[in-house]
């Protein structure tokens, strides 16, 4: 995607060191980091320097090839296996991570430079994935769509296009008018910060509104549609997303008002029978009750926003169950939400 009129992706390899774009400065600085040791692409995993459930498979796969490189005269296996295990233990939702980590690892097995390889595969193969995800999606919106997104799924949480955000990607540049009603998304603000610094880049008319405004806007006919995104699909087509999601399916489902969800089919884990199976991610509280940001001279400050004394519970993800689902859009269809629908486009 562009950023001030250069081409960049989240993520990628290049010389035996991962770079990738910094999130958590986003939307206030552009600020690109290079690794060469997995453990620091494990922190940045793990702090949110990277999200996104792509993103965070690419940059984990990155991790387990650069663990290969590293582990050139050290004591291999025991290396390589405790690498694996850190990786793993950064995001437990994000089912592309575990995807990436296994295929990185079996290609590793063979050497370091076909680790590199596959990881580089995968990376690429999201942002394919991500195109085609938008070409099948822009499909589904019409002239003067007033379309629903919540947190991030754009090309920032993927290698490049992203999910929910391709499809409007793609039907603006078809020419469509639309308008895209951005939740904030606390309390990391994924929506406010990135997903409307995307559609600024993009000149793509939105507007953030507050977590809680979605359907008071869909009571008032101004949504047409959801577009979400997936950080981990059972096989029963139950979504675990960002918190919120499920909140955002109910309504909908109240109005008759179509929810997609966009993700490819890296994001399916066929193991897992249902969505109470998915390990949701519990993070730490001070997300909750601080915030921070620059003020008007530039200077970033973390500011308390709750009363103090008071604990905050921050349950990352939620379940939406397969009924509130209209269609999931994949790289190869749209698909229903259920184990026939996504298995006879998708194995
Ligand atoms: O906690 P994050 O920011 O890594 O959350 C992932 C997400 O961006 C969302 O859940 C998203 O809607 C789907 S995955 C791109």
């Amino acid at each position: 995607m562009l950023v001030n009129n250069k081409e960049f992706r989240t993520v990628w390899m290049e010389e035996g060191r991962v770079y990738m774009i910094d999130q958590n400065l986003l939307p206030f600085e552009f600020k690109i980091l290079g690794f060469n040791d997995y453990a620091e692409v494990c922190t940045a995993i793990r702090d949110m320097t990277i999200r996104g459930a792509g993103a965070i498979g690419a940059a984990a796969g990155f991790a387990m090839a650069l663990a290969f490189v590293q582990a050139k005269d050290k004591n291999t296996d025991s290396f390589i296996g405790k690498a694996r295990q850190e990786i793993e233990a950064t995001r437990p939702t994000a089912y592309n991570l575990f995807y990436a980590v296994e295929k990185v690892f079996d290609a590793g097995m063979r050497s370091a430079a076909a680790a590199v390889q596959e990881a580089r595969q995968i990376a690429d193969k999201d942002a394919g994935d991500s195109q085609r995800i938008g070409r099948y999606g822009s499909e589904l919106i019409g002239n003067n769509s007033g379309i629903g997104t919540h947190c991030n799924a754009g090309w920032l949480a993927f290698v490049d296009y992203g999910t929910a955000l391709s499809p409007i990607y793609h039907a603006h540049a078809a020419g469509k008018e639309l308008f895209v009603f951005v939740d904030e998304t606390r309390p990391r603000s994924q929506g406010a910060r990135l997903t409307a610094w995307e559609l600024n880049q993009a000149g793509i008319p939105h507007a953030v509104i507050v977590d809680n405004a979605m359907a008071a806007f869909m009571a008032q006919g101004k949504v047409d549609m959801m577009i979400v995104g997936a950080d981990r699909i059972a096989a029963n087509g139950d979504v675990a997303n960002k918190i919120g999601t499920l909140e955002k399916a109910i309504a909908a489902n109240y109005f008759n008002i179509p929810f997609y969800v966009a993700a490819p089919s890296s994001t399916i884990d066929w193991n897992c029978k249902s969505g109470n199976a998915i390990t949701i991610e519990q993070r730490d509280e001070t997300e909750v009750l601080y915030q921070n940001g620059p003020d008007k001279d530039g200077i970033r400050h973390t500011i308390m926003v709750c009363s103090p004394g008071s604990v905050a519970l921050n349950p990352a993800f939620d379940v939406t169950p397969a009924s509130l689902v209209t269609a999931i859009i994949t790289e190869h269809g749209i698909v229903k939400a259920d184990t026939e629908g996504m298995r006879s486009v998708l194995m």
